[in-house]
This record gives structure tokens, sequence and C-alpha cells, in this order.
């Protein structure tokens, strides 16, 4: 039985996931756990979210969450990756987008924002419609963006679909002694998970005093210990349609990273989150 204490703790924990890239800003360590490194030049559409409040302290430092090119000025991210300690949009003056390389380093570009925009009915209490887009000042070009589910195709979200999650993220749970700081990986790395049914995610969450996923606008995935962790959020969870990704989640929430309770993804294919996309696309 949960003692009151835990339960609160648990609530934290869950907060704190949440919420970790934005309250730590540019101190931020992200990874995935139990992953491993992406080949050279893989997943060319995954981008990092950078908070450069202070200008030229790198790729590596600025890291904050993981994006996707939908198209040539559009990044697709969570909304929490968008929302300061002040519960406010962060100004698109802040934010940057570095892609072009696997590695947070010198080798990849960067690319300004121009607007951001979190999904009108994104919940931070209950974490759902954790969905945002970035508009970018300038087209990238030559990157093919990440295909999209079509509003309603659950393909790649059924119980036990093969799925990958991707990013820059902290590959341990806590930053080590320096506790939630999140230490990006220099390497962007990868885990091979699968899909969790809605009935044993929430089964699996209840036993912790975890309730309220909602499995129409989430859905959850894990393996064993691998997982998403802190800084991957708003990064793709994707599957493989033949030789093309198909990105069906957005990293959103978790219980601390691979300690067996799956990562809840927001649902890309539910048409209230697919069609706003897709009118932003439109519109922006
Ligand atoms: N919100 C987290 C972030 O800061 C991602 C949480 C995912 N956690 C998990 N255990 N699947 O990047």
């Amino acid at each position: 039985m949960m003692t009151r204490a835990r339960t609160w703790f648990l609530v934290f924990l869950v907060a704190l996931t949440a919420m970790l890239p934005v309250l730590a800003e540019a101190r931020v360590t992200p990874e995935v756990t139990n992953g491993n490194k992406v080949n050279d030049g893989d997943y060319p559409w995954l981008v990092s979210v950078q908070m450069t409040k202070m200008e030229g302290n790198g790729a590596l430092r600025n890291h904050m969450c993981g994006g996707t090119l939908i198209d040539s000025t559009h990044v697709l991210t969570a909304a929490h990756c968008t929302i300061g300690k002040d519960d406010r949009t962060i100004p698109a003056k802040y934010y940057k987008v570095y892609y072009g390389s696997t590695q947070l380093g010198e080798r990849g570009r960067f690319e300004d924002v121009a607007r951001v925009i979190a999904h009108p009915n994104y919940n931070p209490r209950a974490i759902t419609f954790d969905a945002a887009i970035l508009v970018l000042k300038r087209p990238i070009e030559g990157i093919e963006p990440i295909a999209l589910p079509d509003a309603g195709d659950r393909a790649f979200s059924n119980e036990r679909d093969r799925v990958t999650v991707a990013g820059w993220g902290s590959t341990k749970q806590f930053g080590g002694k320096k506790g939630y700081r999140i230490r990006s990986t220099r390497d962007m790395m990868e885990a091979n998970i699968e899909v969790v049914s809605n009935e044993r995610c929430k089964a699996s969450l209840r036993r912790i005093g975890v309730t309220g996923v909602n499995g129409e606008k989430s859905f959850c995935a894990a393996e064993g210990g691998k997982d998403a962790c802190y800084g991957d959020s708003g990064g793709p969870l994707f599957g493989m349609d033949g030789d093309t990704p198909i990105q069906v989640g957005i990293v959103s929430w978790g219980i601390g990273c691979g300690l067996g309770y799956p990562g809840v993804y927001t649902r890309l294919s539910d048409p209230s989150i697919r069609n706003w996309i897709a009118d932003q696309v439109r519109d922006s």
C-alpha cells in the first residue's frame, strides 16, 4: 500500500520529469536510457531544440528538448518544452534549432525560430495534447522531413508494435551526484521498444499511485529498462514502414527513467492532434 509521503514523492517526480527541460533551461543534462548510439547521419529529421539565453555556449550545453522536422519550416516538439517557469510561452527569440548532425557539436547548423505555437488544449496537469510547433525563420533545405500518420490511423501504436525512441537525453535517471541536471549526450542515442496497451500501462502506473494516463490522446511504450529520459522530451517515437519512418508519438513524460514503468507519448494519430498539426503547417 502507498504511504502518503510516497504518493507525493511520485507526484513530484512526474511533475519534475515533465518540467525538467524548462526548469533547467541552459543547465539541462539530457539521452535515452539503455539505448545505443545512432549511426552517423541517421535520422536527419531529428533536431535539437535549444535554449540560447546566453550566446555561444555550444550545442551540447544548450540542448533542451528533441524535435522533428515535419516540413522544411516546421519543427514538431512537446508543448511542455515551450512553457517557462512563469507558465508562459517562452519567446521565440530564445530558441534555436540545431540540425544536420547526430552529434551535438560543431558539425551541425543552427536555425532561428520565428513563432512558437503550443496545442491550444495542452493541459500541463494531465499532460495531454503535449504537442507544439516551432515555425522556423528560414527553411531547412536538403533534409527529408519525417512522415506522420493520417488522422485516425493507429498503425505502429497498437500493443506490441515495434517502435524506436531517439534523442540526446540523459542516459541515467538522475545526472549523478548533481541530482536532476540533465546531461545531454554528445551522440544521438536510440532504443527499440514496444508499444504497451493502455490497460497494461495504466495498471503498471496505478501500482505506484499514478492515475490519469489518457489513452486517447497519449499511449505508452517501453521495454525492460529501455526508455526515454530527461532531455528526450519533444523527440520522436517512430515505426518503420519498410524504409520509411513514421512518427507516431512525441516523448512526453514518465516516472523517472528506465525503471520499468512505461514512458508516455503524445498520440499523433489522434485527429484533434493530427489535424491541428496539419492546420499549423498549412497556415504558418
Ligand atoms: N519530460 C522528459 C524530458 O524532460 C521526458 C520524459 C520521458 N521519460 C520517460 N521516462 N520516458 O525530456
